[in-house]
């Protein structure tokens, strides 16, 4: 049976949702939407059986830690990363992950921490604690087609421990970065975190083949259910080089007050604070093997046949869409960001959204926390930016002060459930844009 034909009987049979209530969801950049038979499962499974609070030798307890467990090792085989080199450090999202290194990575006077323009505010934010602790921050800039030609030039020899961090598909574009960059910079001992967070839900990591040091994720983006738990992935040789500001209850082995120690367990606990969402840890396995048995490759495949159509849809728009970063399917995921253009100008994509929302077309508005991304797109440059943001910050304000030029675009994104009437949908309402 072809691909396409058995996507189309997995959206009857775990996204009837879609349909009942006439959505067209075009978000799964945003969110990836649950299949109906794991949340189903995870109500029986809630109902009949007895979680405790991990952390503690009774039979609850070691429930939720068996199913924690589970889920470090099924997170490991996702991406075929060895269980002796690398290890899975719970967090609350990939922004969670991410600022465990904004905390312990051993920035200090003479590092370098190098970022792709292209990048989600949650990894730019690492340049703050960089900054204080005395490294230099540089970004690699983008060409028109939002992507980067090379990162080598920015890969100077660092005094001191240095990080590259960029994401393997960006969240604006689609684009997806060469991972050969991960061995490129660590030949130059960079560390580097792939940010994994857009990339990971329809793409293939293989950390054996590509061994990033730090990888972030978010669970809801792959598989939508549960929400609140998210992943860093990291190479134990990394981890060790992390230094911890803060303890806390289940990072320790050993704390006194009267002598002042404190001593962190060893592994992956040591990054995790208070108690971890153990109840979402069961459906995290589920949705490793829903995962699984769908095969990451051919969802995959699924959705570049769905970007290929919903670019398809784009162009036959001719010069009534424009769209940012590339048009073709080279290198790139299934996200696509544009804008709508009237009268030679960009019509404001909050009037877009309001119309799509009015017809049940689940996309997006904004620059999507990707200001680099943004600024190239809409070749916003920083000296007239500066001068627009001065004041009180409001979207209209600024691009009044830009002369009425684009400041933000639509994003549509497809994902496992997607199918070709949900981009005829949004091919029509653009149609329709007065
Ligand atoms: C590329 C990328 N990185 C990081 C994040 C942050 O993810 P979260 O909000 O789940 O922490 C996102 C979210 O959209 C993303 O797309």
């Amino acid at each position: 049976m072809r691909a396409t034909a058995d996507f189309a009987a997995l959206r009857s049979r775990e996204f009837a949702r879609l349909d009942r209530t006439r959505t067209a969801y075009l978000d799964y950049a945003g969110a990836a939407l649950y299949p109906e038979s794991l949340v189903r499962h995870e109500a029986r499974r809630l109902s009949s059986t007895v979680f405790g609070n991990p952390h503690s030798e009774s039979g609850p307890s070691l429930a939720s830690t068996a199913a924690m467990e589970r889920a470090r090792q099924l997170t490991l085989e996702f991406v075929n990363a060895d269980p002796g080199d690398y290890e899975v450090i719970f967090t609350a999202n990939a922004t969670g992950a991410i600022r465990i290194l904004a905390e312990s990575f051993p920035f200090a006077r003479g590092s370098r921490l190098v970022l792709t323009s292209d990048n989600h505010n949650s990894v730019n934010g690492l340049r703050t604690p960089a900054r204080r602790a005395g490294a230099t921050v540089e970004y690699v800039p983008l060409a028109a087609d939002l992507r980067s030609a090379s990162i080598e030039p920015w890969l100077r020899t660092a005094r001191a421990p240095s990080l590259v961090a960029f994401p393997a598909q960006s969240n604006f574009s689609g684009v997806h970065h060469p991972l050969a960059w991960v061995a490129e910079a660590q030949r130059r001992g960079y560390r580097v975190l792939l940010d994994a967070a857009a990339y990971i839900p329809t793409s293939r990591l293989d950390l054996t083949a590509t061994p990033a040091d730090f990888v972030a994720l978010s669970y809801y983006k792959i598989f939508g259910y549960p929400t609140g738990v998210g992943a860093l992935i990291v190479r134990k040789d990394a981890s060790a080089t992390l230094a911890r500001q803060y303890f806390a209850g289940g990072t320790v082995q050993f704390a006194s007050v009267q002598n002042d120690v404190a001593r962190l367990v060893d592994g992956p606990g040591a990054f995790e604070d208070g108690t971890v969402n153990f109840l979402a840890m069961p459906a995290v396995c589920d949705g490793l093997c829903w995962i699984n048995r769908l095969v990451i490759d051919r969802i995959a495949a699924h959705v570049r046949a769905m970007t290929s159509t919903l670019l398809d849809a784009l162009r036959d728009l001719g010069d009534r869409v424009i769209v940012y970063g590339p048009r073709d399917m080279h290198e790139r995921g299934g996200v696509v960001a544009f804008n709508v253009i009237r009268g030679g100008r960009a019509v404001p994509y909050e009037d877009v959204e309001h119309l799509a929302r009015a017809r049940s077309v689940s996309i997006r508005g904004g620059c999507f926390c990707n200001p680099g991304a943004a600024e190239r797109a809409f070749d916003i440059d920083a000296a007239s930016a500066a001068a627009c943001y001065r004041d009180d910050f409001s979207v209209s304000r600024f691009r009044r002060c830009l002369g009425g030029s684009a400041v933000g675009a639509l994003r549509a994104s497809v994902g496992v459930a997607t199918e070709p009437r949900d981009i005829d949908r949004l091919h029509d309402l653009l149609i329709d844009i007065p």
